[in-house]
């Protein structure tokens, strides 16, 4: 199941980066799922609130937009074994709004890009829930079906369109000569049970819903299969046209009805915003009586001149958006509410549902947000709970039946002691949630953290990927960054006087004598370690590789920079420039801890760190210099990049200002790059700072 546990105001640029990696691969697919497997997992709410995420992501970090980000496309790429068709005219999709404040930001936004006052005419449609369709007609006839596909190459649907009862194989003689009519398959509620009904009683898969019995029924490599399902069909738009001689939607939804298109009933023409909430209130009480699904109301400004003005986004018009129909609710128990501990030590509280069908699916968890929430709602094990899936990936619960509690019900305490390894759990005053302070000792944060430790930053030990350390830890291999220095010892054959049994790690699946030796050579080099680097691997909060640096820069060894944590003795170090008061609070709090003690010391007895010799003071091209770098670098990561130029005594800073020196801008630099030419900062390339390296 799909988790979240960001805080998109306050997400790093690094966790950001993440998510959005990790978004675009969800998004992936869930598009493959439901646009060519028509078997999707996930309902149009959650998978909203995806690209939602993703979109406010990359507008909070433009620079960390992906070649591959799911903005970039609009359905999924399409299935091989249909025949491709390139769409002339892209089928685009909507923007989605939720409520009637978006409504009038929607149509405020219109007017201010016309930059007119006058009212706008919007057509209201239903919003069909089936699948779209192109039927492109030349001289009159049927040539060509396609599927939206990716949005520009769509697949051959044309055989399976003559299939579908009623669909217009020729037209009157004065339709344009190239004319491609848009809209949609569906299948009506009364026909998809029928359909499920009798593959029931075939034995045959059943469908979800009728949307997706439309898609698997349209898709058909053989169209008689087409012929024998049920399908309807309407018309809402066009593609390419060689001649459009209407001037509005309206216009055109009368002209192709006029041709013997179906088009909705319900269509209407509004001249307020006042009409358009109400056509879709009216809709929405009337949706359960409807013959088919629709899941919300699609307005479009009426007028085709005006469309032409306002255009396009990169995938949605700017002169049509669709308004969906709210989140389905349920009430169900609260059977239970569980802490998970993520990899910083967040601790998020879940709440296990007494399983319930919520518009469809299943809910059996549901999110709790933080300790706060809790108490405000004042939610309670054993409380009936209302739970609503809306655009959020995780259900909800947005209420508490006070009425309907338990007797002897108790307010829920949130624990202060991490329940994965009962190290304190604490909340900084201007923190929402709680961490567990247990570090690598607590399970739920020792696999994450151990990555961090090998990365490349850190000890930088290769052959320990993150699939190794898992495996390892589950099976007590790794259980602390110490275990990594001995794992050599412990693989050694069993004799007479060993302690342990042998690991055998050459003889695990995929592992040889090669690579076995190739990773304690790794391990052994790692052993020698400079200060930061050292300092970094420790994964104390907030402490990444520029802070790491600034700490190596000022105390200049290990030893003294413990000894000053040990006896609280802060001063040097919230008078380093770049260290703030909650910075320095964590990096204390991290040495109060005996666990993070117990491993430092063990590390001690194995590791040689090097003593911080000030090479700032080495002048250099960017000595004293300010720096920022944007966008996506080749050659080097980030820290790498900021690690070489701290090094080289230069100030590294996160937002360009007037006092930025020189902006480093990588591959699809962003909102600082313009800020930068703004400002007339220099701007130079990945390449021209490596030039800058010794
Ligand atoms: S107009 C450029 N009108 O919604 C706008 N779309 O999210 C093109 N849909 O792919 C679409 N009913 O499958 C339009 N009355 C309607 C619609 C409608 C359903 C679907 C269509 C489209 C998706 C956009």
């Amino acid at each position: 199941m799909l988790e979240f546990n960001f805080d998109i105001k306050n997400i790093t640029e690094q966790e950001a980066k993440k998510q959005l990696e990790y978004l675009a691969r969800e998004i992936e697919k869930a598009d493959i799922a439901y646009y060519q497997n028509d078997e999707p997992y996930l309902d149009d709410a959650q998978y909203d609130k995806l690209r939602h995420l993703n979109s406010a992501l990359e507008a909070k970090f433009p620079h960390l937009i992906r070649k591959d980000s799911p903005s970039l496309r609009i359905g999924a790429k399409i299935k091989s074994e249909f025949k491709k068709v390139e769409l002339s005219v892209p089928m685009l999709s909507l923007a989605d709004i939720f409520n009637d404040n978006d409504v009038s930001d929607f149509i405020m936004s219109i007017k201010r890009f016309l930059n007119s006052s006058d009212d706008v005419v919007f057509t209201s449609e239903p919003k069909m829930d089936g699948l779209s369709f192109s039927a492109l007609y030349e001289n009159g006839v049927f040539v060509r079906g396609a599927t939206r596909g990716d949005g520009k190459i769509g697949e051959d649907i044309t055989a399976n369109l003559q299939e579908i009862k009623g669909f217009p194989l020729f037209l009157d003689k004065n339709v344009p000569a190239r004319f491609e009519v848009r809209g949609e398959v569906f299948m009506s509620k009364a026909d998809f049970i029928a359909l499920n009904d009798k593959n029931v009683a075939e034995h045959k898969k059943t469908f979800a819903n009728p949307r997706n019995a439309a898609a698997g029924s349209l898709r058909q490599l053989d169209a008689k299969i087409t012929g024998q399902r049920n399908l309807s069909f309407i018309v809402y738009t066009w593609g390419e046209v060689s001649d459009i001689f209407w001037k509005s939607q309206v216009e055109f939804l009368d002209y192709v009805k006029e041709l013997g298109f179906p088009v909705n009933p319900y269509n209407k023409i509004c001249y307020t915003e006042q009409e358009l909430i109400a056509s879709y209130r009216a809709l929405m009480e009337n949706r359960a009586n409807l013959p088919y699904d629709i899941d919300g109301i699609v307005y479009k400004v009426n007028d085709l001149d005006l469309q032409k003005r306002l255009g396009f986004l990169t995938r949605t018009p700017r002169w049509a958006i669709a308004h969906k129909f709210p989140a389905e609710k349920a009430i169900t128990r609260l059977n239970n509410i569980r802490i998970q501990v993520g990899r910083t030590g967040a601790m998020t509280p879940v709440a296990d549902l007494e399983p319930i069908n919520v518009g469809g699916v299943l809910v059996s968890h549901a999110t709790l947000h933080n300790e706060d929430e809790i108490k405000r709602k004042d939610i309670r094990i054993g409380d009936m709970v209302v739970v609503q899936r809306a655009g959020d990936v995780i259900p909800q619960i947005i209420d508490v039946l006070h009425d309907k509690r338990p007797i002897d019900s108790v307010e829920f305490q949130f624990p202060t002691i991490c329940p994965e390894c009962g190290a304190h759990a604490i909340r900084e005053d201007d923190e929402a949630v709680r961490r567990c302070t247990g570090g690598l000792s607590c399970p739920a944060q020792a696999v994450e953290r151990l990555k961090h430790f090998v990365s490349r930053e850190a000890f930088n030990i290769e052959g320990l990927g993150d699939k190794v350390l898992e495996a390892f830890y589950q099976e007590n291999i790794i259980k602390t960054p110490y275990d990594i220095f001995t794992l050599e010892e412990r693989n050694k054959p069993v004799d007479l006087f060993s302690p342990y049994p042998s690991l055998e790690l050459e003889k695990r699946d995929g592992w040889g004598d090669k690579s076995v030796k190739n990773l304690f050579e790794a391990i052994r080099q790692s052993k020698k370690i400079s200060l930061p680097k050292f300092i970094y691997a420790l994964g104390i909060r907030q402490v990444g590789t520029a802070t790491a640096y600034l700490i190596a820069k000022h105390y200049h060894t290990f030893t003294a920079f413990m000894e000053a944590m040990v006896n609280l003795d802060i001063q040097l170090l919230i008078s380093i420039d770049g260290i703030g008061a909650a910075m320095a609070k964590d990096i204390v709090e991290f040495f109060k801890e005996d666990h993070n003690l117990n491993i430092i010391s063990q590390l001690l007895s194995v590791v040689q760190i090097d003593d911080f010799d000030d090479i700032s003071s080495v002048d250099s091209a960017i000595s004293n210099k300010t720096i920022v770098f944007t966008g996506t670098l080749t050659s080097l990561t980030r820290s790498e990049a900021k690690s070489k130029a701290l090094s080289l005594g230069a100030k590294v800073a996160g937002s360009v200002s007037t006092h930025t020196d020189i902006v480093v801008a990588g591959e699809n630099a962003g909102s600082k790059l313009s800020k930068a030419q703004e400002l007339g900062v220099k701007i130079i390339s990945e390449e021209e700072f490596l030039q800058l390296l010794p």
